[in-house]
């Protein structure tokens, strides 16, 4: 566990998308009204090459986010120090404004299971992911982002809900958290639980910041795919948040089924509009207390 890295005022990006190179283009001709990118820091771990200049070309104008899939926080193997040293090189590039990656585990002994899976929820967990995220933070030298993933199964062995799990490891590890709305509603839906006592439980000062994301519903089970536009119950949950959480920099993944850049602006703006509005409700409410 590590004290060197202290609470400090959340910092506001506005409203971003995920970089995709599918739009590399478009941003450049056309410097849309997005106010940040998120990227994937495994596309850009190769020095040199084409996704770098375009990632250069975007930095220049965009503030960026960092957000990794391979760090596997919750895994019995070694941190992987070379993964981690290319972050870290590549943090020092493009100055991000955060880095973040998934509460999760990714195989053992070196597999590599390419699904993002939950960990028990136990003290046992808890100490050695908090553990594992004091490592990770001190490698890099600033605090580290926590995303809650969607998940399909839960374990015997778990001791406390979810929330309780993501809560007890921010504050002993004293990370940060990306809440993902999306996954909150898909998980609520697989394991049947209300997601306002998930957001309710949630410490504010540590949301840094919110995924939106759509989903496919298969009936009595939901998968987390990232290919389509974000619902409406997910809109409503993300407004709940805001009341709660206020301004936290939000942005919408997605990483399949990847449509025309203008598509996605017109997301982002219903994003602006939700955001919006929830915090008028919060200031009127606020006033008639
Ligand atoms: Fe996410």
């Amino acid at each position: 566990m590590t004290h060197t890295h202290r609470t400090t005022a959340r910092p506001y990006l506005g409203f971003g998308l995920g970089l995709r190179p599918a739009h590399y283009d478009a941003i450049l001709n056309e410097s849309p009204a997005v106010d940040w990118f998120e990227i994937i820091s495994e596309n850009y771990l190769v020095p040199g090459g084409k996704p770098l200049h375009y990632l250069d070309r975007i930095r220049a104008r965009y503030p960026l986010a960092m957000h990794g899939v391979s760090l596997s926080i919750g895994s019995r193997d070694p941190l992987n120090k070379d993964y981690l040293r290319q972050l870290k090189a590549l943090a020092d590039r493009i100055e991000p404004a955060w880095i973040s990656d998934h509460l999760c585990w990714t195989g053992v002994e070196g597999i590599n299971a390419h699904d993002l899976l939950p960990l028990p929820y136990t003290e046992e967990a808890i100490k050695h992911v908090a553990a594992r995220i004091g490592e990770v933070q001190d490698f890099l030298g600033r605090r580290f982002l926590i995303e809650n993933v969607s998940s399909y199964l839960t374990y015997p062995e778990s001791v406390m809900t979810e929330w309780e799990f993501l809560r007890e490891i921010s504050e002993r590890a004293d990370c940060l958290i990306l809440l993902d709305i999306n996954n909150i509603y898909v998980s609520s839906f697989n394991h049947e639980f209300n997601p306002s006592s998930y957001i309710e439980a949630i410490p504010i000062e540590r949301v840094w910041q919110f995924h939106l994301a759509g989903h496919q519903n298969h009936g009595d089970y939901i998968i987390d795919t990232h290919d389509e536009p974000v619902i409406d119950p997910v809109w409503e949950l993300y407004a709940e948040a805001v009341r709660r959480f206020g301004d936290v920099s939000t942005m919408i993944e997605r990483d399949d089924n990847i449509p025309p850049l203008s598509e996605l602006l017109d997301e982002l703006q219903h994003a602006r509009s939700t955001a919006f509005q929830a915090q008028r409700e919060f200031t009127a409410s606020a006033d008639l207390s």
